[in-house]
């Protein structure tokens, strides 16, 4: 199977985005201090990326982790905590959830449904990705990065099966099988 990989965001284009959504935090968090959770694996570098571009105090980052999608391209249609909070850390508190991408919007409702268990005072989507061709349950980002096409997504903190997290760019990955005769099938 060859892997091709057809760019889509670049770096710059990202900058540009964390900074603009750093800033409406910033703006909207402006007297409060609120505890960032992030979604492993996925949102670790658009994460640390958004923190330090950030000027409000947070009180604490924290991660959580739900199953993944392993070498498939699509979703189970469940999502599993892999990884959850100790009892306290977001009970009362403003929490902004940060996910890497919403696809059918499948964990990222898993992931709010297990915050709002412990009783935030408030609780809001930060999502670098959006991809709302696939949805199957609604969700409401609060704060977006950029929509993108119904294709799948690598680079920034983004895998598939496990690679291209280290990409600082943001890509469509095209799977292609060689045929003997006609050139390449798309799959
Ligand atoms: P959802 O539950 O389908 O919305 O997606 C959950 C998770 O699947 C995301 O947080 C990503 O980690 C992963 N995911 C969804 N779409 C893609 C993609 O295009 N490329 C890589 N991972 C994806
Ligand atoms: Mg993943």
């Amino acid at each position: 199977m060859k892997e091709n990989l057809v760019s889509l965001i670049s770096k710059e284009e990202i900058v540009l985005a964390v900074n603009r959504l750093a800033q409406a935090l910033d703006r909207d968090y402006a007297d409060r201090t609120p505890v960032v959770v992030g979604v492993l694996k996925g949102s670790f570098i658009f994460l640390a990326d958004l923190i330090r571009a950030m000027q409000t105090t947070i009180a604490n980052v924290e991660l959580i982790r739900l199953s993944s999608y392993g070498a498939a391209t699509v979703s189970a249609g469940e999502a599993t905590l892999l990884l959850g909070l100790k009892e306290d850390t977001v009970r009362g508190r403003d929490v902004i959830l940060v996910e890497d991408i919403v696809d059918t919007g499948i964990s990222t409702t898993a992931a709010l449904q297990y915050l709002k268990r412990y009783q935030p005072a408030s609780i809001k989507l930060c999502a670098l990705l959006d991809k709302p061709a696939r949805r199957r349950t609604p969700v409401t980002i609060d704060y977006l990065g950029f929509k993108v096409p119904d294709q799948f997504i690598v680079g920034y903190g983004i895998d598939f099966d496990e690679k291209y997290r280290q990409l600082p760019g943001i890509y469509a990955l095209e799977r292609s099988m060689k045929s003997d005769v006609s050139g390449s099938i798309r799959v």
